[in-house]
């Protein structure tokens, strides 16, 4: 079995392709910048864990060292997205092509293209290192994840309210169902270059938010609010949603009761 190093296999998308890739019996190292201790949630039982940090590329070598695949879910907030994305997605590349790792899978976003928000061209700049590198590339675009739009409607917790952004839409998808297609790319699934995954429905952010408040039975009101900036503009646009990809997945309300069993 190939040796699959998960990059930010800690984190919300990469914990899933952790567990998907050794379930599926590969080797798997996990590079992040905190390693879990084997009884945290982040923790996967049979996957080898390397402090890793893209950005100053220490940990780096030992990390690619005998990989036959890379899959890149790792993430950035705030201005260090630039950091990963861009440094860190060369730094990554050519230590791995260094160490003659052979193919790469990375997990994007859908919509990106164009848009003026900052962390989506830092994710424009990061799916061009790989397409640039002279490794075998798979970049996955997802649309936004069940468990990030219920963190947005969460946002208005502080003002007692559940926050929807107006005039949007989301095409929600599940990490698992997303985590099945990175770990089938990183095993040479579909030909190399960019495609995207969807949920299974499109929705608008009131009707998710209400799901959500009646899964929580929260008593909060759902509040409209025009998202600013070019985050909102994308989304208004429905720049975010991808109906041809939509696949036959684990759909939001699904996902809610799945969380409560
Ligand atoms: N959220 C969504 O709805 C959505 C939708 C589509 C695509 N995506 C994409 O999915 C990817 C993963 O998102 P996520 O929400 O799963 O991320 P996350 O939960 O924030 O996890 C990020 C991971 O990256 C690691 N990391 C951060 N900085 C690092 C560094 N300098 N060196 C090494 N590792 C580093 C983190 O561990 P340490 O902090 O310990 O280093 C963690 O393992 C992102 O690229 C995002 O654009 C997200």
């Amino acid at each position: 079995m190939p040796r699959v190093l998960v990059v930010g296999g800690t984190g919300l998308a990469g914990r899933a392709v952790t567990a998907e890739a050794v379930e599926r019996g590969h080797d798997v190292v996990v590079a992040a910048r905190r390693t879990p201790d084997d009884d945290a949630d982040a923790y996967v039982p049979g996957a080898v864990y390397v402090t890793t940090d893209l950005v100053t590329g220490s940990g780096l070598e030992e990390a690619v060292d005998g990989a036959d695949v890379i899959v890149d879910a790792s993430n950035g907030v705030g201005r260090q997205a630039a950091h990963v994305f861009a440094f860190g997605a060369q730094n990554l590349l050519h230590t791995a092509a260094r160490f003659g790792v052979n193919s790469a899978v990375l997990l994007s976003v859908a919509g990106i293209d164009g848009s003026g928000y900052a962390y989506y061209r830092a994710k424009a700049e990061q799916e061009r290192a790989y397409l640039d590198s002279p490794l075998e590339t798979r970049v996955v675009r997802a649309t936004q994840f069940h468990d990030f739009v219920t963190a947005i409607f969460e946002r208005g917790r502080p003002f007692g309210t559940l926050l929807a952004p107006s005039r949007t839409r989301f095409q929600p998808i599940a990490v698992a169902d997303v985590a099945r297609v990175l770990v089938d790319a990183a095993e040479g699934a579909g030909e190399p270059g960019v495609r995207t995954v969807a949920g299974p429905r499109i929705e608008s952010a009131r009707e998710l938010a209400e799901q959500w408040k009646r899964h929580s039975g929260s008593r909060r009101p759902v509040v409209p609010v025009r998202l600013g900036g070019a985050l909102g503009a994308t989304w208004r646009a429905g720049r975010n949603l991808a109906p041809e990809h939509a696949i036959d997945g684990i759909g939001y309300g699904a996902w809610l009761s799945s969380r409560a069993a």
